[in-house]
This record gives structure tokens, C-alpha cells and sequence, in this order.
């Protein structure tokens, strides 16, 4: 719907991509094809050489997937456009294709998610594509690690796991000043709590599988561009990369965005309270929560972020073996990777998502080995907080 593009974003959530459908369905139809037909050969031609719009193929476009990326493109602030993709790594990958090639510098957060990590730090080398990794929250360390080829800084915030926080406008600055483009994951604050573009990124990616989707039953990504330029070199990589989103998952991406702020909302509300649960337990050592006064970088998230979000750390007395028999004796908590579900989810990053990234990447981003993350849902706060509690026990 092109009328909620200055409403609100509740609203946007609820309206934005729809268009008008010729038998007056409310939502857009899931169009469940690998083709389209052309009404002649003249009209295929036109539609090839681009002098017509219209839809060819759905690895090139697909109007269930062209709704779901017009309302991401609305909601994440400062957008341009956006390219659905099949998975968040996807949207990972086509957005390096897209920006660095062979005898190009990457700089990248230390504090990233494990299969980010594996892809810049062992796969990219091998097409002579090199990455830094450097603490992003020390805009020094952002500053030195610059080479003359760095044509990407490639920046988490809040980075998975362990929810550091990076600034966003002065690193863009130094992108800006480097002549290299800034990326942002955005996956851990989603575009509720969280604008990069406006605050002066390039391109925002988000692994779809966690809030924007929202139920745990969909994996997907998506990128989404400051400026037509960027737009068009994304399109064609991932279009010949062939990472695609398909129609069904666009669907079930779209429905779940119709519910993001309030998901969102409730899920920070209930992680607060967790967080402060957490922090006065006796048996818990640290907890990392950009809403708890003690996250080390709580000003920078309030300045930057509307909200501190869900995503919970922290590390038991006992280490790793508390941990472990703390996550094995949850009920309502689910022993499970991912988050941004409406279901709370617990795991342990130093086994499970970034164990491919090896010990000492992981020594270097600050990933011990008796932290836990925890994903809050939207359930009662009061049986999340008596589930700990019992596992604690
Ligand atoms: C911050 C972040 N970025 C990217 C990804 C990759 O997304 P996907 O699993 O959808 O490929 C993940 C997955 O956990 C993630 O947490």
C-alpha cells in the first residue's frame, strides 16, 4: 500500500507492501510459480531487455516475494529497496559479492555470527577476498585496521553473541572517510529498535528467520540498500548467485511482519525483567543486557537504539558445567539455536553457533566457553522467570 508510507510503523508493519489484487484479496496471494507467461514473443523480448516491468521467472522476481521485500524496504528506515533472500547467510554472501571482489579488504566485528565469522575469515580468502576482525565497539581499533584496499566494514550491532554494541554514525564516518561502504547486521535489533541507514550505513541485512519472520518456521534473509546504485548490483548478484527467497516463505515473512512491533515490544518488556531476574541470582556470575546499567555499552545502545531488545547473555558460577546442566534441566525455555521467535530459546555459543569458528576467534571476540545466550519469547515473564528458576535449581 503506497498511502502508509508516512504513517506509522505499526501500521507500516500491518499494510506496507500490499497491492491492490484484482479479485480484492486483503493479503497479497502467495503466486506459487517458477514462470510467467509472456503474452507474445515481442512482450517476452521487452520484458529481457528490460524496456517493459513485468514478471519473467521468479528467480528474477515474483510478486508474493516483490510484497514482502516493499514492506522490509518501508520499515527499515531510510531504504531504498530490498532483495529477499533464501537465508540470512545468503543475504550475507550476496551482499560481499556485490561489494568487494578478488584483492579487496574486508574489516569486520570480531563479535559475529559463527557462519559470518567461517565465510569472511575461511571461504572468501580463497577468491583473495581478506578480512580483519576487530572489536567494532573501539572506533580506534575500526580506524587502524583500514587498509588502502578496504572497500567494506562489515559491522554486527548488537553482535551475536555476546550483544556488544557498536556506533554505528561514527563508524560510517569512517567508512565515508575510507571510501569503503558500510554494512550493518541488523538481525538482533530488527528495524523496531534499530535504523543503520539513517544513522548513515549502506546496506542493512537481516537474517529473516529471527524477528521479521518471527514463529521459528521459516529461514530467510534479506538486504536492503540506501541507494538505487547499490540496489541494481544486488539484484544482479543475487540474481546470478541464485540465493532466492521463494513465494511460500515471502508469504509466511509478510504475515509475521503484520506482528513485528508488538512482538518486538513484548519480547524486550519480558527480557527486561529476565535480565534483572538474572543479574540479582545467586548463582549467575554476569549477565550482558543492553537495558541493564551495567552493559558496557548502555549509553551508546540508548542513543542509537530504541530499545535494548531480547537477547540476553550471561555465565553461571559454576561455568560451563552449570550451564549445561541448567540448559539440559529447562522445560518451557527450548534447548535450540536461533531467536526472534515468539518462543523463548536458550543454547551455548561456544558449542553450537560459533563452535565452527574455532577457540581462538572465539577467545578474541570475548565468547567464553560458559556463556549461555538466551532468546526471550512472548510468554508470561512470570513462567520464563519460574522455568530459570527451576533450572537454576
Ligand atoms: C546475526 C545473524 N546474522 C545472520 C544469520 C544467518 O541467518 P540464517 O540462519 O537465516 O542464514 C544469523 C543466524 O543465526 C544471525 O544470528
Amino acid at each position: 500500500m503506497e498511502n502508509v508510507k508516512n504513517s506509522a510503523i505499526e501500521t507500516q508493519c500491518v499494510h506496507a507492501g500490499t497491492k491492490p489484487d484484482p479479485n480484492g484479496a486483503v493479503v497479497t496471494p502467495i503466486y506459487q510459480t517458477s514462470t510467467f507467461k509472456f503474452k507474445n514473443a515481442d512482450h517476452g523480448a521487452r520484458l529481457f531487455a528490460g524496456e517493459e516491468q513485468g514478471y519473467i521467472y521468479t528467480r528474477l522476481g515474483n510478486p508474493t516475494v516483490d510484497a514482502m521485500e516493499d514492506a522490509v524496504a518501508t520499515i527499515e528506515k531510510g531504504g531504498y529497496k530490498a532483495i529477499g533472500c533464501g537465508t540470512g547467510m545468503a543475504a550475507v554472501h550476496t551482499l560481499v559479492g556485490s561489494v568487494v571482489g578478488a584483492g579487496d579488504h574486508i574489516v569486520a566485528s570480531k563479535a559475529i555470527y559463527g557462519c559470518s565469522a567461517v565465510l569472511l575469515q575461511s571461504i572468501m580468502p580463497k577468491f583473495n577476498i581478506h578480512t580483519t576482525f576487530v572489536d567494532t565497539e573501539n572506533l580506534e581499533a575500526v580506524k587502524a585496521a583500514i587498509q588502502p584496499n578496504t572497500k567494506l566494514i562489515f559491522v554486527e550491532t548488537p553482535g551475536n553473541p555476546t550483544i556488544v554494541i557498536s556506533d554505528i554514525q561514527e563508524i560510517a564516518k569512517i567508512a565515508k572517510a575510507a571510501g569503503a561502504k558500510l554494512a550493518v547486521d541488523n538481525t538482533f535489533a530488527s528495524p523496531i529498535l534499530q535504523s543503520p541507514l539513517e544513522l548513515g550505513a549502506d546496506f542493512v541485512i537481516h537474517s529473516m528467520t529471527k524477528f521479521l519472520n518471527g514463529h521459528a518456521d521459516v529461514v530467510a534473509g534479506i538486504i536492503i540498500t540506501k541507494n538505487e546504485e547499490d540496489y541494481n548490483n544486488c539484484r544482479h548478484i543475487m540474481s546470478h548467485f541464485g540465493g532466492t527467497i521463494d513465494p511460500f516463505n515471502s508469504f509466511l515473512v509478510h504475515r509475521g511482519l503484520k506482528t513485528l512491533k508488538i512482538r518486538v515490544e513484548q519480547q524486550q518488556k519480558n527480557a527486561q525483567i529476565v535480565a534483572e531476574y538474572l543479574e540479582k541470582h545467586p548463582k549467575v556470575d554476569k549477565v550482558v543486557y543492553p537495558g541493564l546499567k551495567s552493559h558496557p555499552q548502555y549509553e551508546l545502545g540508548k542513543k542509537q537504539m530504541r530499545g535494548p531488545g531480547s537477547m540476553i547473555t550471561f555465565e553461571l558460577k559454576g561455568g560451563l558445567e552449570a550451564g549445561k546442566k541448567m540448559m539440559d534441566s529447562v522445560k518451557l525455555v527450548q534447548l535450540a539455536v536461533s531467536l526472534g521467535g515468539i518462543e523463548s530459546l536458550i543454547q551455548h555459543p561456544a558449542s553450537m553457533t560459533h563452535a565452527h569458528m574455532g577457540a581462538e576467534a572465539r577467545q578474541a571476540a570475548g565468547i567464553t566457553d560458559g556463556l549461555v545466550r538466551l532468546a526471550v519469547g512472548i510468554e508470561n515473564v512470570d513462567d520464563i522467570i519460574a522455568d530459570l528458576e527451576q533450572g537454576l535449581k
